[in-house]
């Protein structure tokens, strides 16, 4: 059955924009009094709301009262979604002056994590998991990603991926395998052994759970070479590559280019020829503005990566230590003051772009094949969106072209 949505005020579509480089505002498409036709899930066609009416009289209509926005779904393309416990702890002693790196020395930080996950059962760590993303979705998330890497051994990291594989959300959600998080403290061993430990036991009981594999090349965790060694093994078993990079130490952004991972995420600490290597690669480079806010760190030089042509993409990073917030557009909207970030840049990186980072090629914008992920803003203007710093939220979304 085919369905017309509207009338909207405004429809950003984000139509022809590519998909790496700079963009100016003058670039968005937006159709004015637009509607959008849907069959299957698929969007058929974007335009003139009337226009649409009569071409497709037999099209069941779904009329939208409220003067509004609609935006391709946001895509969030890296999370740790699925914890159990708080780090409130954390946060208040890193604030008292106690750097994230000596709390994870101390036996706090990520481990503390693991050990709250590990004590939950499968069902607790789901319900938790499960209303995280709801919420999420409800904000306009449609897809998002979750990694493991609060289990740290063969058999917590596959009961991590079951549950993001079993949640009930009509959200899409892509699950990826970070058992490289760090050496755990019950391994008796060297981080050159955990990582051998995990390619022999771990990798090939999961190709069924996840077809993502993602490592923290930093240097309280893993260091370049172990993290090479290991990347290339997970390659050659036919998995995609995705690394935590540059976060506190430059370095890894060039490995993952080399390796020909799909993104390089943080890049706090990226130097200008970190930045050139992404820009001249197909790598994507995601901001994770959520990281830096709850760390208090510096933010990802998104602006520097843009104008040197990289791919650039925003994601909440969301997880109980360093990005407890969980507001994509919010941290979105307060990289753009502090990065100036264009509108139609900050859209397409929270979009098409994002979906590019994991490899997906038919989300994020509001155009024929694509699916029908879309969101509804109560406002006539979509600069009301980002300028509301995510205070606003959607007042309607809808998944394959279904109203949630
Ligand atoms: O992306 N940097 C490594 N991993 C996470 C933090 C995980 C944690 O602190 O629990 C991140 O910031
Ligand atoms: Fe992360």
């Amino acid at each position: 059955m085919m369905k017309l949505i509207g009338p909207f005020k405004q429809i950003v579509t984000l139509n022809s924009l590519p998909f790496k480089g700079a963009l100016k505002d003058e670039l968005l498409e937006i159709i004015v009094n637009g509607g959008l036709l849907v069959q299957n899930g698929e969007i058929l066609k974007v335009a003139d709301f009337e226009t649409l009416r009569k071409e497709f009289w037999q099209a069941e209509i779904e009329e939208i009262t409220q003067k509004s926005v609609l935006l391709p779904g946001f895509v969030d393309c890296h999370t740790h979604a699925c914890f159990a416990g708080s780090r409130a702890m954390d946060f208040a002693e890193r604030n008292a002056g106690t750097s994230y790196l000596e709390i994870a020395q101390k036996g706090g930080g990520i481990w503390s994590t693991v050990t709250a996950t590990r004590n939950a059962s499968q069902s607790e760590l789901k319900t938790l998991t499960e209303n995280r993303v709801n919420g999420f979705l409800k904000n306009g998330i449609t897809t998002i990603e979750i990694k493991s890497g609060y289990g740290l051994s063969v058999e917590e990291e596959i009961k991590i991926l079951n549950t993001i594989n079993q949640l009930n959300t009509k959200a899409d959600v892509v699950p990826t395998c970070l058992a490289a998080h760090i050496k755990p403290r019950d391994f008796e061993g060297s981080n050159i052994e955990y990582l051998a430990y995990l390619t022999e036991n771990l990798l090939s009981k999961i190709k069924h759970l996840t077809n993502r594999i993602d490592i923290f090349t930093e240097k309280s965790a893993f260091g370049i070479e172990e993290s090479i060694h290991y990347l290339q093994k997970a390659k050659e078993m036919g998995f995609q590559i995705t690394v935590h990079a540059d976060q506190f130490t430059a370095e890894s952004a060039q490995m993952a280019v080399s390796l020909g991972a799909l993104s390089a995420d943080h890049l706090e600490a990226s130097t200008e020829s970190d930045i050139r290597v992404l820009a001249n690669s197909e790598t994507v480079a995601v901001a994770l503005p959520g990281a830096s806010i709850g760390l208090g760190e510096p933010f990802t030089p998104a602006r520097k990566l843009l104008d040197a042509g990289a791919c650039l993409a925003i994601a909440s990073d969301y997880n109980p230590g360093s990005a407890p917030m969980g507001n994509l557009l919010a941290q979105a909207s307060i990289l753009a003051t502090f990065q100036k970030l264009s509108t139609a840049e900050i859209m397409a990186s929270l979009t098409f772009r994002a979906a590019k980072a994991l490899n997906i090629k038919d989300i994020g914008k509001i155009s024929n094949g694509f699916k029908a992920d879309v969101q509804a803003y109560d406002t006539t203007d979509y600069r009301e969106i980002l300028y509301q710093q995510g205070s606003m939220k959607p007042t309607k979304v809808w998944k394959n072209g279904h109203l949630i």
